[in-house]
């Protein structure tokens, strides 16, 4: 199994290009399931998740195909010929539950496995299955898949999400677009992977108001055609980047990031100490003195993204001062304490929230990566530690960072995968 050697102590300095964001190139893949007609995507990241997506929409019946040579341009279409989403898929990506909504919505059935907990937390599927249900779906549980039926076409409804959930908006916006009638998502999640999604609709003939904002209004269509779309650049991937300059005390430029998508990010980035200007066709990322103490509390967007807390506590942990880190959105998000405080951290955690009180420096160590944003922090604890890091289980890295060991090491850092 693969892992990554870091040897700490260099600033970085150069830039790093943004790839297209994991979290909307998944949705937009099972977007593909709502047309007969081509989706061709563009921006697509190299990840093992996209690769997982494109095998659950093969085996669904969808051709995906390579529309270039670097795979960055995927073509989808074609007829559904199979409505299960089998457990062997689904147990190595939650994000294969969006393709409920799309079956549903297409052809009136699917059985699809339920995902399970993850290392995070226990992460149900309720809110999704609820607003099918009040969209005339029908559904039972058998041998851990759920089977799903609808008479005819889904009908529109008032939905009203308890509490914020990106996979449950995004199941229900793509199964409204071709439901019959008038759907109101009403405290719907508005991370701009969401926005994206509803461009994409809307250029394949979707009728959909209210994007970006926390309500959105679908008018059903009988039927959506294919369309071109290009997939915004990946938020998370900017924010761990701009955490890398940071925590190694350097400048980066990260090409292609939108600073419009960054919001309470860069708010507490700056708070830290740290300058971020939007330059031409990026954002500037530089450390001018030390880091630092900030309170960061995880919220759903524009508040501050539960995907980048890993990432700043690695940063804060060395930091002059104490930080408070409270996660509000999964109830197991701190796997990567250990590890860091293994690295000389001084991190306390109490129920939801956590104590960081920022330390000199950092001592290498081999570490065990628990999720794919904890393996990020660990590799920018490595950048700031004295002497060697050995990141270990970095295939959680391989599903949602493309190259990293080249985009660091392009930037300076002695960082290297080793294969075993
Ligand atoms: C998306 O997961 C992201 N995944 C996650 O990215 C991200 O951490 C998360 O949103 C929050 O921003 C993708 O976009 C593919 P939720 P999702 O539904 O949709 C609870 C990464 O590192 N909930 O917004 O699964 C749930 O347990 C990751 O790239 C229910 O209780 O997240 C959680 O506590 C991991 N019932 C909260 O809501 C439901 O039916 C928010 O989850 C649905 C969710």
């Amino acid at each position: 199994m693969d892992s990554i050697r870091i040897r700490g102590g260099r600033p970085l300095s150069g830039e790093i290009p943004i790839g297209g964001a994991k979290n909307a190139a998944l949705p937009l893949m099972a977007a593909g399931l709502l047309t007969e007609q081509r989706l061709v995507l563009s921006n697509v990241p190299r990840l093992a998740d996209i690769k997982t997506m494109g095998a659950l929409l093969s085996q669904h019946g969808i051709a995906v195909e390579k529309q270039d040579n670097a795979g960055r341009v995927l073509s989808l279409g074609g007829s559904i010929t199979n409505t299960e989403a089998p457990y062997d898929i689904v147990r190595q990506m939650r994000a294969s539950f969006l393709v409920l909504g799309p079956l549903m919505a297409r052809v009136g059935e699917a059985r699809v496995s339920l995902p399970g907990g993850c290392e995070i937390g226990a992460r149900p599927v309720d809110l999704h299955i609820k607003g099918l249900e009040q969209m005339g779906a029908r559904f039972d549980l058998q041998g851990g898949y759920i089977d799903g039926r609808v008479d005819g076409r889904l009908r529109g409804a008032k939905i009203v999400f308890p509490f914020v959930s990106v996979g449950a908006t995004e199941n229900l916006l793509m199964a409204a677009s071709l439901a019959e009638g008038r759907t109101v998502l009403a405290n719907a999640a508005r991370e701009p992977e969401i926005g994206d999604l509803a461009v994409c609709l809307v250029a394949m003939g979707a009728q959909i108001e209210g994007i970006g904002s926390d309500t959105l209004t679908i008018e059903g269509v009988p039927a959506l055609h294919g369309a071109e779309h290009s997939i915004i650049p990946d938020r998370i991937e900017t924010g761990s980047y701009a955490c890398a300059a940071a925590i190694s005390g350097g400048s980066v430029f990260l090409r292609h990031a939108r600073l419009e998508h960054l919001g309470a990010t860069i708010r507490v980035m700056r708070e830290a100490g740290v300058e971020v200007t939007e330059g031409d066709g990026g954002v500037m990322v530089r450390r001018l003195n030390g880091l630092h103490g900030a309170d960061v509390m995880t919220e759903p967007y524009p508040g501050f993204p539960t995907d980048m807390q890993a990432q700043f506590m690695a940063m804060l942990s060395v930091a002059e001062g104490a930080s408070m880190v409270t996660e509000t959105i999964f109830e197991n998000r701190f796997m990567h304490v250990p590890e860091l405080n293994r690295m000389g951290a001084r991190i306390n955690v109490h129920g939801s929230s956590a104590i960081v009180r920022g330390v000199p420096s950092l001592s290498g160590a081999p570490v065990m990566a628990s999720d794919l944003r904890a393996s990020l922090s660990l590799i920018l604890a490595g950048l700031a530690a004295k002497g060697e890091t050995v990141v270990n289980r970095v295939y959680h890295l391989d599903r949602g960072y493309e190259a990293v060991e080249q985009k660091l090491a392009a930037c300076g850092a002695d960082i290297e995968r080793v294969s075993r």
